[in-house]
This record gives C-alpha cells, sequence and structure tokens, in this order.
C-alpha cells in the first residue's frame, strides 16, 4: 500500500519486482518520454477543478473523483488497484472497501481530495490529496498512481499541478511517502529531500512463537508491581477513552530523524472518528496499560481487515517516559497479538511500519518474528513554485 496514510530501504525487495516496474520505462529500449506540449489550465466549477492538458496530440483530461457514490470511483478503484498490484504482486488486491475508508473518509483532522485523469477516454491516473487539519496544517500529503504503460509523459505531474490549484492556499510543505525508484525520483523532481527510510515488515503467522508470546505476557516485570492491561476489539468503551487518549501521548517520541511533523493529541472525539471512518472496512484490537494508581501507561492498536482477512496492520504502539524499562511493550504486543489470533483465525499476515532510527520497537517486533518486507522513503519539501501558478 502506498503508505499510508501511512509512511521507508528494502533490504529484501525481490529483484523481479523492480525490474517489472523499470521493464514498464524502457518499452522499445528508451525512456518514452513525451513531455505535455500545454501544462493543465485549472478551471473552477463550483467546488470542484477539472483541467485538461495536451500530451503529445492527445488531450489529458483531470477531474475530480465526487465521492464513493460518483461516477468515477470505479475507475479510480481500478487504476489504485492496477497499481498496487503491480507494486505488491503477491497480494490479494485492494478492495473498494479499503480504498473508500483510506482517501474518501475525511475527519475533523484531515480532509481528502481526489482527481482522476483520462487519456483517450482511458482511466490512466489518479491522485488523493490529505489536507491535514490537525498540528501538522502547514502540510499537504498526496498519493498518487499512474498506470505503468502511460509513465514518464508528465501525468503524475499535471495530476499534482491540478490537485494543488484548490488547496495550496496557506500551505507551505509536500510530504510524500514512497516505495519506488521512480517515485524517489519524482519526488526530487518536485524539489523534494528525502527525510527518513522507514521499515515495512511482515510477520508470519505460521512462525509465531506462542510460548514466547506467554512468557511476554506472564513474565512482564510491570504485572508484579501492580500494572494491569485491559483489551478490546471494535469501539473504545468508555470507561477507557482518557485512559487512551494519554496513552496516545508516547505517540510524541517516534524518531523523526528529518521529517518535519508535529504530534497532535489525540481525543475522545477523534477516536470515535476514526472508528467511524473505519467501520467498514477495519476492527480496532486494543490493548492499554494502566499503572497501580489507574493512570494509563501505555497502548497497542492493530487493525484486523474485513475485505482482505489474511493481512492485519500493526498501527501504534507506545509506552510514555514513566513508565518504560518494565517489559510493558513487549506485554502489550504479545497481549494484543493473542487475543487477536484466537478471534481472527483467517489471519495469515501482520504487517507494521517502523523508522529504520527506532532500535527500541525494531527490536520488539525482530523478536516476535516480524521480517523486513519492504522499505518507504519519506520525501518532504516546500510546495513546487513551479505547479503553483494559477493558484486559487
Ligand atoms: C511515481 C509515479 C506516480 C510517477 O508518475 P509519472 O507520470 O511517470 O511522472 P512524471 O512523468 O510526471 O515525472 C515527472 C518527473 O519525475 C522524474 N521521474 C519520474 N519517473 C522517473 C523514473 N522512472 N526515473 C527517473 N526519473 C523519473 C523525472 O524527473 C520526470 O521528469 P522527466 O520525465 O521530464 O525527466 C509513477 O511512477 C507511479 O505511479 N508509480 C507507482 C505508484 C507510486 O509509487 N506512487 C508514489 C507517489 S505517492
Amino acid at each position: 500500500m502506498i503508505r499510508r496514510a501511512r509512511s521507508w530501504l528494502n533490504p529484501v525487495e525481490q529483484p523481479s519486482h523492480r525490474d517489472r516496474i523499470f521493464g514498464a520505462l524502457r518499452l522499445g529500449g528508451t525512456p518514452h518520454v513525451l513531455r505535455p506540449t500545454r501544462p493543465a489550465h485549472p478551471e473552477i466549477t463550483g467546488l470542484t477543478v477539472r483541467t485538461e492538458a495536451m500530451i503529445g496530440h492527445v488531450t489529458l483530461t483531470i477531474a475530480e473523483v465526487a465521492g464513493p457514490r460518483g461516477p468515477d470511483f470505479d475507475s479510480f478503484v481500478d487504476v489504485c488497484v492496477g497499481v498496487e498490484k503491480e507494486l505488491s504482486p503477491d497480494d490479494p488486491p485492494l478492495t473498494p472497501a479499503e480504498i473508500e475508508a483510506d482517501y474518501f473518509r475525511p475527519s475533523a483532522h484531515r480532509e481528502l481530495r481526489s482527481w482522476l485523469a483520462h487519456r483517450d477516454g482511458r482511466p490512466v491516473g489518479a491522485i488523493t490529496i490529505e489536507i491535514p487539519h490537525d498540528a501538522n496544517r502547514d502540510e499537504l500529503r498526496p498519493d498518487i498512481w499512474v498506470v505503468s504503460d502511460q509513465r514518464r509523459q508528465g501525468i503524475a505531474t499535471e495530476l499534482l499541478r491540478t490537485g494543488l490549484h484548490p488547496v495550496a492556499e496557506g500551505r507551505s510543505r509536500l510530504g510524500l511517502w514512497v516505495e519506488t525508484d521512480a517515485a524517489g525520483a519524482f519526488c526530487r523532481s518536485l524539489g523534494l529531500d528525502h527525510r527518513q527510510v522507514e521499515r515495512c515488515s511482515r510477520l508470519s503467522v505460521s512462525d509465531i512463537d506462542h510460548r514466547e508470546l506467554q512468557r511476554w505476557v506472564e513474565q512482564a516485570p510491570a504485572r508484579s508491581e501492580g500494572y494491569r492491561l485491559v483489551s478490546w476489539q471494535g469501539p473504545c468503551p468508555d470507561e477507557h477513552m482518557d485512559a487512551f487518549c494519554v496513552a496516545y501521548d508516547a505517540m510524541a517520541d517516534i524518531p523523526l530523524d528529518d521529517v518535519e511533523h508535529r504530534h497532535t493529541p489525540l481525543t475522545p472525539r477523534d477516536i470515535r472518528d476514526k472508528e467511524r471512518a473505519m467501520a467498514d472496512s477495519r476492527t480496532p484490537i486494543v490493548s492499554l496499560v494502566l499503572a497501580p494508581d489507574g493512570a494509563a501507561a501505555g497502548l497497542t492498536v492493530l487493525w484486523a481487515n474485513h475485505s482482505r482477512p489474511f493481512l492485519a496492520e500493526q498501527d501504534d504502539t507506545g509506552v510514555l517516559p514513566d513508565h518504560r524499562g518494565r517489559g510493558i511493550g513487549r506485554w502489550l504486543k504479545a497481549a494484543n497479538l493473542s487475543q487477536t489470533l484466537a478471534d481472527h483465525t483467517e489471519l495469515r499476515v501482520i504487517e507494521t511500519y517502523n523508522a529504520e532510527s527506532n532500535p527500541w520497537m525494531l527490536a520488539i517486533n525482530v523478536d516476535m518474528g516480524f521480517r523486513p518486507h519492504k522499505a518507504y522513503h519519506a520525501y518532504q519539501g516546500p510546495l513546487p513554485e513551479q505547479l503553483l501558478d494559477g493558484r486559487a
């Protein structure tokens, strides 16, 4: 998945995968480079923006995707699913429910807008721009997909020009998390700098050492000091909302390397917002550790996937500074994984993302059996001036 939302060197990237991407760029032995002869000129109709650019003699039409029930949603899904299949050929394809949850469900913290490019009536590229309304309201975060036989002709650039036009006002920074060398080159062409490497690791359920997990739960030093662990699946129980928000502040300490990012404290409303946005596609599975006085000490969140039940995503894990060094991180992860495995029998793979500069979390994950799967690279920099002419 293009991070996602989230968030990367790829020590185990398969040579066949790289060849598939770069093979597509070497049609006819040389890169097929055809630049737009007339760049996109935005026309604003109501709240949407539609642009036309010329690539050679063919018109590229870019129009905003109204939403999951709009006429272009299925074509948007086809473009995303096709490119993602190329990036992760061994995984079952992304589903419309996941795409809707990730790219068409805004929240109080983020707005999302998407466009689709057609060339000769064929959908050839798509973009979603995440517009944060939290502590990072100076940034814009695009995800872009161009179908393999249409690359290197300026389509991603025109998609970005179109998408930035209505949303760039008041924003100063672009941030992208990318996986391929081509995408890295695209980011550098925009003037962005490389800021961080994130490891995407996968744990195969068949590799789990259940006895070791049990030891982590039973022998966590914090247990003998009176700490207790509570777990749930689905919506957060009202009684744990405040502790969940407090524990989430541990995420303020994640290593950022050169990434510009401000931690945004979580509120009960944010929790309910996210639960609602994800309700059709994923179920949160959460464990929280409370100190002897009832104060929040740490949390971990894992998402079970409804439409691709073979895959679960291990999300945030954090222990607040006053409570570190007591085995709480291992306890949380082992207990949460055990409750997940007990109820989600189709689960085969758990995926997680960590900065390469986070030895503490990586050590726990490696001991659990997580192995490097892919690398993602964070790029950031000022909004590219050359794409902002005539902005709204
Ligand atoms: C990354 C991606 C979106 C680029 O789409 P594209 O339409 O080929 O990009 P453009 O043609 O607009 O490229 C603009 C510039 O980026 C750079 N670039 C893009 N692809 C490149 C490549 N394979 N090798 C070297 N430079 C490249 C070049 O400087 C290019 O300008 P030039 O062709 O005049 O030299 C496309 O490769 C893709 O869909 N990849 C898979 C999905 C993905 O990784 N998306 C990441 C973005 S979130």
